[in-house]
C-alpha cells in the first residue's frame, strides 16, 4: 500500500504552491529593437541605456534586446516589419520616417533650424516634436524619443564649396521625398540608397558623395573614400525611436509609462554624448586625411529657399513648419 508520509506531503504541496506561485507572476517579455548603427556609435549607446532603464524600472518584467548594424534589415525593412507586428521597436530617423508618416517631413526642410537650441526646442515642444511622436499610431507605430543626429553636410570625392560644384554629381540620399527635392534644387543628381550600401557605392564610384553628420566619415569609415567634408549644415534630422502599434497596445499602462520615461532619459543621455562625439570625430576625420571645407553657405540657403515656402503651404506639415518657426529665437 502506498504510504504518504508527512515529508512527502509537504514536498508535494510545496511543489504545487511553487508552480502556482510561478504561474501567478507575469511572463517576462523581451522586445526586439532593430537599428542600422555601429556598436561604437553614440546612438547604439543611447539605445543600450534605454534598454537598461526599461529592465531596471520593470524589475526585469520587460526587457529590450538591441540588434545593431541592420542585422534585422535596413531602416525601411525594419519599419515594414514593425507595421506587420513582426518586430517590436526600431530606431530610424525623420528622413526615412517621412515616407511612413508625412508629418516627419517638417524636420527635413533645409535650414529650418537656426541652431542646436532651436532644434531641441522643436523636438521638445508639445505642439511640434512631441505631437508628431504621438500621432503616428494609425501608421502602425508610436514615436518614443528623438536622438540628436547633428547637422548633415556633404562629403564627397571632389571638393564642394557651393551648389555650382554639385552640378552633375551623383549624391546618395536617404529614400525621402524631401532629401530628393533638396538635392535637385542644389543641382546634384540624387541617388537613394540604404545606408549599409553606401561605403561600397562610394568606393566603386556608383555615387560621388553623400551627406550626413561627421560620424559617417569616421565611425562608418566613409572618409577612407570621400576626402572632402563641406560644412554647409543643410539639415538637422533627428534619429527617432519608435514602437509598433501592435506591441504598444499589448503593454500594460505601467510598462507604457516606463517606455516613455526611459525614452526621455535616453534623449538627455544622448544630448551630452553627441556634443562630445562631434568634437572628437572632427579631429579623427582630420587624422584620416579628410579636408574640412568652409563653404558659401548663403548660396546653399538660397538654392533651397523654395522648399520652405512650399512646406508652409503643404497641409501635411504646414502646422509643424509654422510651429518650428515660432520657436526660433533671434
Ligand atoms: C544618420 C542616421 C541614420 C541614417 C543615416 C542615413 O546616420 O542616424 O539613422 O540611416 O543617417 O543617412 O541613412
Amino acid at each position: 500500500m502506498l504510504k504518504i508520509t508527512d515529508a512527502k506531503l509537504k514536498f508535494a504541496s510545496a511543489l504545487i504552491v511553487g508552480c502556482l506561485g510561478v504561474s501567478s507572476f507575469s511572463y517576462a517579455e523581451t522586445l526586439k529593437l532593430s537599428h542600422n548603427g555601429d556598436t561604437k556609435s553614440p546612438v547604439h549607446k543611447a539605445l543600450k541605456y534605454f534598454a537598461d532603464e526599461v529592465k531596471e524600472k520593470t524589475d526585469g518584467d520587460l526587457k529590450v534586446r538591441v540588434y545593431p548594424n541592420g542585422q534585422l534589415g535596413t531602416q525601411r525593412e525594419s519599419l515594414e516589419l514593425l507595421q506587420s507586428g513582426a518586430l517590436d521597436m526600431a530606431k530610424s530617423n525623420a528622413s526615412e520616417l517621412e515616407s511612413f508618416d508625412p508629418a516627419y517631413g517638417a524636420f527635413n526642410i533645409p535650414y529650418i533650424f537656426r541652431d542646436r537650441d532651436h532644434y531641441y526646442r522643436a523636438m521638445e515642444s508639445n505642439e511640434v516634436g512631441q505631437k508628431i511622436l504621438r500621432n503616428s499610431e494609425k501608421f502602425g507605430f508610436v514615436g518614443v524619443a528623438y536622438f540628436d543626429a547633428g547637422a548633415r553636410n556633404f562629403y564627397t570625392t571632389k571638393p564642394v564649396r557651393s551648389p555650382s560644384d554639385l552640378q552633375g554629381m551623383k549624391i546618395r540620399v536617404q529614400p525621402s521625398p524631401s532629401a530628393i527635392k533638396m538635392m535637385e534644387l542644389m543641382g546634384a543628381a540624387p541617388t537613394p540608397l540604404p545606408f549599409g550600401e553606401l561605403y561600397t557605392a562610394l568606393q566603386q564610384g556608383v555615387v560621388d558623395g553623400a551627406e550626413n553628420n561627421i560620424g559617417a566619415v569616421t565611425t562608418y569609415r566613409h572618409g577612407e573614400v570621400a576626402k572632402y567634408f563641406s560644412q554647409d549644415g543643410h539639415t538637422m534630422i533627428p534619429d527617432v525611436l519608435v514602437i509598433g502599434t501592435n506591441t504598444w497596445n499589448k503593454l500594460s499602462d505601467d510598462n507604457q509609462k516606463v517606455i516613455m520615461e526611459a525614452g526621455k532619459d535616453a534623449t538627455a543621455f544622448m544630448k551630452k554624448l553627441w556634443a562630445e562625439y562631434t568634437v572628437e570625430e572632427l579631429k579623427k576625420a582630420d587624422k584620416m586625411g579628410v579636408e574640412i571645407l568652409d563653404v558659401d553657405k548663403d548660396a546653399f540657403i538660397k538654392a533651397v529657399e523654395p522648399m520652405f515656402n512650399e512646406a508652409k503651404e503643404n497641409p501635411a506639415i504646414s502646422e509643424y513648419v509654422k510651429g518650428i518657426k515660432a520657436l526660433d529665437s533671434k
